[in-house]
């Protein structure tokens, strides 16, 4: 089966994978990190998406607490480092290290890597009461570590408008990034951040791309929306999954999806085998837009938008 892959250009003009098939948050979180809590499975999961063709785009962050399978599944895998395009975050809403820089260097020892391909802050929540720096400070130590080479790219996740003008601002290097909640039934995390991060050319990534079918609405309200999925499915001999990931691509925005699962593994990957059309593009959006918001992450903080979330 011929292989074809894709990718986004960033506004620093390097390329990224126009999808990242393995996250390790989610089902792989944990709350601590134990010798008896290490994860086989996880390993497996990494190693697998580690044989795909192309280019593995995989997500990692401190506060997922998987360095130990992360790093097993690097030691024993044969793909070229310029074949996998690693993810990390820096854990700004939980302390586990002391800054971003500490952070960084304690992912590349743990992993035995010169570099990560993106780096990211998880979050805009910093004070210097909680954290000892503010969110601006954060970004200039992720400047720093970008010009020394031992991170490729340099973003943001979970920012929204008012948090990115902050780094703006102030920013030498722009955030090539802004990772966040984004699927069809949650088009804007926070008010206008879709448009405003396109506008500012900040690659968007959306985690939980397949909150829609995680959480399958039964409703005879959703129903024309899973109808037209599925038919699409059908359409192109895909999954619903692939239909959603696809459609998430051809907004430009970046899916960052996992699985316990190999053929699903394997088929975001395959993700690029087929295009959908723009009518079709826009009619996912406009369906999605018809069901209320649903938010899986950060609902504290950003639950007051749910409204503002389903509009376009
Ligand atoms: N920056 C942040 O704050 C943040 C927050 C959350 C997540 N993330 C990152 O994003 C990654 C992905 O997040 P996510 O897990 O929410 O993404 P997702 O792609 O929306 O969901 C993946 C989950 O959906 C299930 N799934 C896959 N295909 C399905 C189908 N056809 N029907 C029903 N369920 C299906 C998978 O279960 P199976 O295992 O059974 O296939 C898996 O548990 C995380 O691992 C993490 O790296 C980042």
């Amino acid at each position: 089966m011929s292989f074809h892959q894709e990718f986004f250009t960033l506004n620093n003009g390097h390329k990224i994978p126009a999808i990242a098939v393995i996250g390790t948050g989610t089902r792989w979180y944990k709350k601590e990190e134990t010798d008896a809590n290490f994860s086989n499975a996880l390993v497996k999961q990494i190693e697998y998406a580690l044989t795909l063709p192309g280019v593995v785009h995989i997500d990692h962050a401190e506060v997922y607490r998987t360095y130990p399978e992360l790093s097993e599944a690097l030691k024993n895998t044969k793909k070229p480092r310029d074949e996998i395009f690693l993810t990390d975050k820096y854990s700004v809403q939980q302390k586990i290290t002391k800054d971003p820089k500490e952070g960084l260097e304690t992912a590349l020892k743990r992993t035995g890597l010169k570099y990560v391909d993106l780096y990211l802050l998880h979050s805009p929540f910093a004070s210097p009461e909680k954290n000892g720096f503010t969110i601006e400070e954060a970004w200039k130590q992720l400047e720093d570590l970008y010009k020394e080479g031992k991170a490729k790219n340099i973003g943001v996740s979970n920012f929204g408008v008012t948090d990115l003008e902050k780094i703006l601002k102030i920013a030498t290097v722009k955030p090539q990034v802004n990772q966040i909640e984004f699927g069809a039934f949650l088009q804007n995390q926070t008010p206008g951040i879709v448009k405003f991060s396109q506008e500012n050319d900040i690659q968007l990534e959306a985690y939980s791309p397949l909150s829609s079918l995680q959480k399958r609405d039964e409703s005879a309200e959703a129903k024309p929306f899973y109808d037209y999925v599925q038919k699409l499915a059908e359409k192109y001999g895909k999954t619903e999954a692939q239909i959603l990931l696809r459609w998430v691509t051809k907004r430009n925005v970046i899916p960052v999806t996992t699985s316990s699962q190999p053929k699903r593994i394997q088929d975001a990957q395959n993700l690029f085998s087929f295009d959908l059309s723009q009518e079709e593009v826009e009619k996912i959006t406009k369906l999605g837009l018809a069901h209320p918001a649903l938010r899986l992450y950060w609902t504290d903080v950003y639950g007051k938008y749910d409204e503002e979330a389903q509009k376009p």
